[in-house]
């Protein structure tokens, strides 16, 4: 049985109730949302993660019932019975994505049916329920709709600022016994965010974990759930303490072929003019900038690999000059060069500039998504 304490915090009871519909998501708006002035200057120095905005939408699933009770809501704390089944047993996914705004004000986002289907995905290895695509683009609509103006205006070609959308799923049931949560429920939150990297497109560095690992076999390496990532928190710390500002994992079974960093996917450029990443896996999240990029990749003369790839090769071609480019993409990293890898014993260098590769597919991907260029694969869709 669930405790049915999550609806209405105490800290909304004077807001209005402005039922509006959008989508099937009735919208309660936020009557003492930020003062235009913090907004406005938060949009200037967003950093990555740390400002919200002023709504979230809020979808209830019981098993009785399905998804339920559509709303976009004031952002405030949540309230959780302490035995809920997330807080013990990890029962949670979540999704990344942007919304970008273009010169005449609109709007958009990139490719979300890919992130539809892929909450899906996690949702199914980690015993949650499936969310209609509906119901998931839906609340991204509602969402920015109302919060339209938390969405910052580039002022520039080399500004990559955007509104990062945050969905995630948890299980809210409160029971200790291990088994699937009859009560889960979906949020959407969002934040204005700079570069994920505070250097911007200067190039990182990237520590080798060789001893700790984040995913294996059968595991849960595909899926976008919180455990992953709290997997790979000690390894970003040994990361941090070498200086680095990533993790690489490897391959849990022979820790030889390159696997993932901590949150984002890796890809690398030949002197012959390969795009390699490692192939899809139960380790390997399917990411949607990945994705993007070896769709790119023959449009700028580059030929789209994907297959396993050992540390030891990349050593090699890095020494010998036949991979002559790394970096790391992800929603939040969009792609950020790398500039060395770091291991116990040796060192990786790709030097201290962005490879021009890696630089061109950049600007193809951030043009398509900021509507500076045609979106030929009609991979944008209007949010407001
Ligand atoms: C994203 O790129 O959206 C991610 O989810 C990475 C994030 C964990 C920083």
């Amino acid at each position: 049985m669930g405790t049915g304490a999550i609806d209405y915090p105490d800290s909304v009871t004077h807001h209005t109730w402005e039922r509006v519909l959008m989508s099937q998501f009735a919208v309660l708006r936020n009557i003492q949302p930020q003062p235009e002035l913090v907004r406005e200057n938060i949009k200037k120095a967003p950093g990555f993660g740390q400002y919200f905005t002023d709504h979230m939408a809020h979808v209830r699933y019981t098993i009785e019932e399905g998804w339920q009770a559509h709303q976009v809501k004031p952002y405030a704390p949540l309230q959780l019975d302490p035995a809920a089944a997330v807080f013990h047993y990890a029962q949670e996914i979540f999704e990344g994505l942007k919304a970008y705004r273009h010169a005449d004000g609109s709007i958009w986002t990139f490719r979300p049916e890919r992130n539809a289907a892929r909450i899906n995905r996690s949702a199914a290895r980690l015993a949650l329920p499936q969310l209609p695509e509906e119901d998931f683009i839906g609340s991204l609509k509602a969402l920015v709709e109302v919060d339209q103006q938390w969405v910052p205006t580039p002022e520039s070609v080399a500004d990559e600022s955007s509104l990062y959308l945050r969905p995630f799923m948890i299980a809210s049931e409160r029971f200790l016994g291990v088994r699937a949560s009859h009560e889960v429920d979906y949020y959407v939150i969002s934040c204005p965010v700079g570069p994920y990297f505070s250097g911007g497109i200067k190039p990182v560095s990237i520590w080798l974990s060789e001893t700790l690992k984040r995913a294996g076999q059968g595991g849960t390496g595909f899926a976008k759930c919180g455990g992953n990532y709290a997997a790979s928190l000690v390894a970003q710390n040994e990361a941090a303490a070498k200086g680095c500002q990533q993790v690489l994992f490897t391959d849990a079974k022979e820790g030889r072929y390159v696997d993932e960093l901590g949150g984002m996917n890796l890809m690398l450029v030949t002197k012959d003019g390969q795009l390699i990443t490692p192939q899809l896996s139960d380790s390997i999240l399917d990411g949607v900038t990945r994705r993007s990029l070896l769709d790119l990749a023959p449009s700028l003369g580059l030929d789209p690999v994907e297959r396993d790839i050992s540390i030891e090769e990349w050593r090699e071609g890095a020494a010998s000059g036949d991979i002559v480019e790394a970096f790391a993409c992800g929603t939040a990293a969009v792609i950020t060069p790398i500039g060395r890898i770091v291991a116990d014993g040796f060192t990786i260098d790709h030097g201290e500039e962005p490879g021009e590769k890696t630089m061109e597919l950049r600007t193809t991907l951030l043009d398509i998504q900021y509507g500076r260029a045609e979106d030929t694969n009609d991979w944008l869709v209007r949010l407001a």
